[in-house]
């Protein structure tokens, strides 16, 4: 039996973004938080840097929003990099009050209580983390915070499928009232309504055939959005990571940024440093440039990969440092206090997203996005390391004030009908799913990869509006799965990276094209308005 809940706010998504909000609204009002497998399975748990924050008495505001303009490539918004940047002190305040882990300084002669690292395109040490697991003290600190508000309720392996909106459903007034959601243990569609919802459902990175994000990285909440007629932007500047470890067996694990901020040099093959002939930041140069510099060297000597090394360091501090990449790496034989590690780039962050204001505001009223999710004009064409973290938590801040400042203005949300399934039937050729899965995620890699053409554009255009139509038709046809949820959703987020790729004619950023391999001297937002599509 389907059933239906109501909540004062519903936050789709439990990661650091969504949980940041949730525990700040819990003691005012009824909150859901919906997560689609177990509490911990986005990318936040994954994360292994740190969050970048000016918190160094040499560090100031100024220093850190010129080095996120600068790794954004012109496309920042200011506006929105200062207000994040600002914040940032008073984030990682609350980060700790919940108790978060953070690493100790070690240097007794410092006033600074915790270590900070240093990541690319950062002038100064200003990555507060937890050893080379900071994702996972923020995720365990946040949920055991979570499981203790009485005002917060948790769902798990409830997948949302489509937001409702009053134009949806005909009512009178604007604006999102609930979504519906796949109970993924029932097979049951439930109606989730509620006054304020939020997409906290991370990035889409999944899209790719290689990626450090985990599993349900499936642009879920920008789908949604478009779907319910939100503006998305910038899609086309999805972030590939340049070090991401290559072995046979190792899925998707990501070798921290940290390793090079902390001296770790790059290596061909033949053991000779390359950075020095693409950026005189070397090592530490922005991710878009390393990525970019690594791919061209792989395809000029047909090597699977480039190595990284950090052997020169004295073991202890390796092992003390980096005890995650350390103990992983050991697992595949490759032991990094000695040997350099096999590296490749991969896809890893998702710039663009959802469209909405400092508050987190998107297009339809009372719909909110946070997170990698979202579009807020932190990041432009290039995000910077650790700058992730810092938005989920900055927005989510403000997200809660506004929410709460309206929270006795905005009225119950009207009915709503179960969701309808008296038009389908049990699917009996689920090799349509996987095979479009393994097919999308192929050619997304091979034509709208690191370096992109306008040839490998059209083609990959070509092959996504046929995928379309038979993801369309197939889900007209047939019950719902969270694999056919998924894959509806990757089609949606891939068209609309190709789409946007193929109207900027420039290379900026993480857009590398060799059709127009100049910058143009007037940067621009890709701004997709569901109505003109
Ligand atoms: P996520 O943490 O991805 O959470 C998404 C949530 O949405 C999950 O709970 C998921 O179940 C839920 N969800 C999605 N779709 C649905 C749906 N349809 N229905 C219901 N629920 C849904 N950033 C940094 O700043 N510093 C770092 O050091 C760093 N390291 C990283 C290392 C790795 C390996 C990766 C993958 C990323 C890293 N990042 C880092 C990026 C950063 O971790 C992410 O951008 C950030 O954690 C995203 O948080 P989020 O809350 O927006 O989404
Ligand atoms: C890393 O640790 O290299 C990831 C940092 C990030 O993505 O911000």
């Amino acid at each position: 039996m389907s059933q239906v809940f109501q909540h004062d706010v519903l936050i789709i998504g439990s990661g650091a973004a969504g949980l940041s909000l949730a525990l700040q609204l819990a003691d005012h009002c009824s909150v859901a938080v919906l997560s689609k497998s177990t509490l911990d399975d986005g990318s936040t748990r994954w994360a292994q840097g740190g969050i970048a924050a000016v918190l160094d008495t040499d560090d100031s505001v100024e220093s850190h929003v010129q080095d996120t303009l600068i790794a954004g490539a012109d496309l920042c918004d200011e506006d929105a990099v200062r207000f994040t940047v600002e914040n940032s002190k008073k984030s990682i305040d609350w980060l700790i009050s919940q108790g978060v882990p953070f690493t100790p300084n070690d240097e007794t002669d410092s006033d600074q209580p915790y270590h900070l690292t240093r990541e690319g395109g950062h002038s100064h040490r200003r990555i507060i983390h937890a050893a080379d697991a900071t994702g996972l003290a923020v995720s365990d600190t946040l949920i055991a915070q979570a499981l203790h508000k009485s005002n917060l309720e948790i769902f798990t392996n409830r997948m949302a499928v489509d937001l409702i909106t009053r134009r949806k459903l005909d009512a009178e007034g604007h604006g999102c009232v609930g979504a519906y959601v796949l109970n993924c243990e029932t097979e049951h569609v439930d109606v989730f309504k509620a006054r304020f919802v939020i997409l906290a459902t991370g990035g889409a990175s999944k899209v790719y055939l290689y990626t450090s994000n985990p599993d349900g990285s499936s642009g879920d909440g920008i789908a949604m959005a478009w779907r319910a007629g939100c503006r998305v932007a910038n899609m086309e500047f999805n972030q590939f990571h340049p070090t991401c470890l290559y072995h046979p067996q190792a899925k998707s694990f990501l070798i921290t940024e940290a390793l090079r901020g902390e001296g770790a040099h790059l290596l061909l093959p033949d053991g000779k440093r390359f950075m020095h002939h693409f950026d005189e930041r070397q090592e530490l140069a922005p991710r878009d440039v390393v990525a970019r510099a690594i791919d061209h060297e792989m395809k000029r000597l047909g090597s699977d990969c480039v190595y990284l090394d950090i052997s020169h360091k004295p073991a202890d501090f390796i092992k003390g440092h980096f005890p995650t990449v350390y103990e992983r790496c050991l697992e595949y034989g490759i032991d990094i206090t000695k040997d350099p590690i096999p590296v490749v780039p991969a896809a890893h962050y998702t710039c663009g997203g959802i469209v909405v204001d400092t508050k987190g505001r998107t297009d339809t009223p009372n719909l909110y996005a946070i997170g990698e999710a979202s579009f807020t004009g932190l990041h432009g064409a290039n995000r910077m390391a650790s700058n992730s973290l810092l938005e989920c938590l900055v927005y989510a801040e403000s997200a809660a004030q506004d929410i709460l400042s309206k929270l006795d203005s905005v009225p119950e949300p009207p009915y709503v009908p179960d969701w309808d399934e008296s038009q389908v039937t049990d699917s009996d050729e689920d090799v349509v799913i996987a095979h479009n899965w393994d097919e999308l995620r192929r050619f997304m890699w091979d034509y709208v990869g690191i370096v992109r053409t306008n040839k490998r554009l059209q083609r990959a255009k070509h092959r996504i509006d046929m995928l379309n139509n038979e993801i369309s038709e197939y889900y007209s046809n047939y019950k719902i799965s969270g694999d056919l949820i998924e894959l509806r959703n990757l089609s949606v987020v891939a068209d609309l990276i190709i789409r946007s790729a193929l109207m900027r004619k420039e290379s900026r950023g993480l857009h590398y094209t060799l059709d127009y391999p100049k910058l143009s001297t007037e940067p621009r937002n890709t701004v997709l308005t569901p109505d003109q599509w």
